[in-house]
């Protein structure tokens, strides 16, 4: 999981509904992933847990996982985003702009901090809408890599932010949901206006 050319737009992947394309099954589908807004029931749901016979899918959909969040652009994306409620997300920071993508499959959360840390946030489900969220500031997380290979990261900062905010994802949680119910409906209204907005064109 090197840096740089692993972008490649895999074989389509027959999980979400209008993604594949009859006439051309086995073609890569070069259109861009599209990213579930809230609300939207997938979002909300507790995803399950990757296996071994989701193996195809997770190779398909994990390129163009990393597409869409560097087109957003983005420093991670959950699977349940893309309309696909399986344990899995993706994470690069691009620290001083250099990429380096990480794959979590089945990730679980093995220590968090006493110590707290306030982070703006934003998240693609939620175009445009920013609030700060109070967190864990470190974190130490256990995942299966991309080649199923069982490994375990500390973070700390802006990664330890993201790890945290992908990782509620899979448990139907929004950043938003951490914030008071005011400020949350004062955020959900402004996106449900401004998506209104954009529909109209
Ligand atoms: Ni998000």
């Amino acid at each position: 999981m090197q840096g740089g050319g692993v972008v490649d737009v895999g074989r389509a992947c027959g999980y979400i509904a209008g993604m594949t394309d009859p006439q051309t099954q086995d073609a890569p589908i070069l259109e861009r992933l599209p990213i579930l807004i809230a609300p939207n029931p997938v979002l909300k749901a507790r995803a399950r847990v990757v296996q071994d016979s989701d193996g195809d899918v997770v190779r398909a959909i994990v390129p163009r996982m990393l597409a869409a969040m560097y087109d957003a652009p983005g420093i991670g994306l959950a699977a349940p985003q893309v309309g696909l409620s399986l344990r899995l997300f993706v994470v690069d920071i691009q620290k001083e702009g250099a990429r380096e993508p990480m794959v979590l499959v089945n990730p679980e959360i093995m220590g968090l901090s006493k110590e707290m840390a306030l982070r703006e946030e934003g998240c693609l489900s939620l175009p445009g809408q920013y609030a700060d969220v109070s967190r864990p500031a470190q974190v130490r997380v256990r995942y299966l890599d991309q080649a199923g290979v069982r490994q375990e990261i500390a973070a700390d900062g802006l990664l330890a932010t993201c790890l945290q905010h992908e990782l509620d994802h899979l448990d139907g949680i929004l950043f938003v949901d951490h914030l008071s119910a005011l400020k949350r409906n004062i955020l959900m209204r402004k996106l449900a206006k401004e998506q209104r907005l954009k529909a109209a064109g």
